[in-house]
C-alpha cells in the first residue's frame, strides 16, 4: 500500500501550513468562479470574478512572502525558487490586473491555469521542503503571523477551507 508522503513529512500537521493551504483551497474556488464566468458570463461577471480572485490572490502572496519566504531567506538551496516564485506573485497579478476585463478570454484562461499550477507547485514542493528544513522557531513565528493577519474570507487566522489540503506531496525539492 502506498502510503502518501505527508503523512511520512508530517505538513499537513503543521498550522501555518493548513492556513497557507487553505487560502490556496479559497482561491481555486475563485479561478473556478472567474472561468466559469468567462465560458457562461458577461463581461461584468467575469471583472468581478477576477476583482473577487485578486483580492485573495494579494492577501496571501504578502502572506507568503512576508511569512514563509522570509523564513526560507537563509537558505541557499531554497533561495532560487523562492525567488521565482516571488516573481511569479509580481507577474501573476500584473497580469490579473492587465487582464481583468476579459477582452482577452484565451489569455485570462491560460493565466488561471498558471495561478493554479503556481499553488500546486507550492503545495507539493516547497511546503513540504519547508517543513523538513525550517526550525520550530520559524514555525512559531509563522503560526503568529498567520494568526494574526486577516484571512481571505476576512476571517484573523482562520483556514478558509479546512480539510482540503492536498492528501500528496513529493517532499521533493
Ligand atoms: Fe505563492
Ligand atoms: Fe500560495
Amino acid at each position: 500500500m502506498e502510503v502518501p508522503v505527508c503523512t511520512y513529512c508530517g505538513c499537513d500537521e503543521e498550522p501555518a501550513i493548513q492556513s497557507l493551504r487553505g487560502e490556496h483551497a479559497t482561491i481555486e474556488e475563485r479561478i473556478g468562479a472567474v472561468v466559469s464566468a468567462v465560458e457562461h458570463g458577461s463581461p461584468d461577471k467575469v471583472q468581478a470574478a477576477v476583482a473577487n480572485l485578486v483580492s485573495v490572490f494579494a492577501l496571501h502572496s504578502g502572506r507568503e512572502e512576508e511569512g514563509l519566504f522570509a523564513e526560507l531567506g537563509g537558505d541557499t538551496a531554497a533561495s532560487g525558487e523562492v525567488d521565482r516564485l516571488r516573481g511569479e506573485h509580481r507577474e501573476l497579478l500584473a497580469r490579473l490586473a492587465a487582464q481583468g476585463t476579459g477582452e482577452r478570454p484565451e489569455e485570462l484562461l491560460r493565466l488561471m491555469a498558471q495561478l493554479s499550477h503556481h499553488a500546486d507547485t507550492e503545495d507539493t514542493d516547497l511546503f513540504p521542503y519547508a517543513m523538513q528544513s525550517l526550525s520550530s522557531g520559524s514555525w512559531e513565528r509563522l503560526r503568529e503571523l498567520m494568526a494574526g493577519a486577516p484571512g481571505p474570507s476576512g476571517q484573523s487566522g482562520e483556514p478558509a477551507e479546512s480539510g482540503s489540503a492536498r492528501e500528496t506531496c513529493t517532499g521533493e525539492y
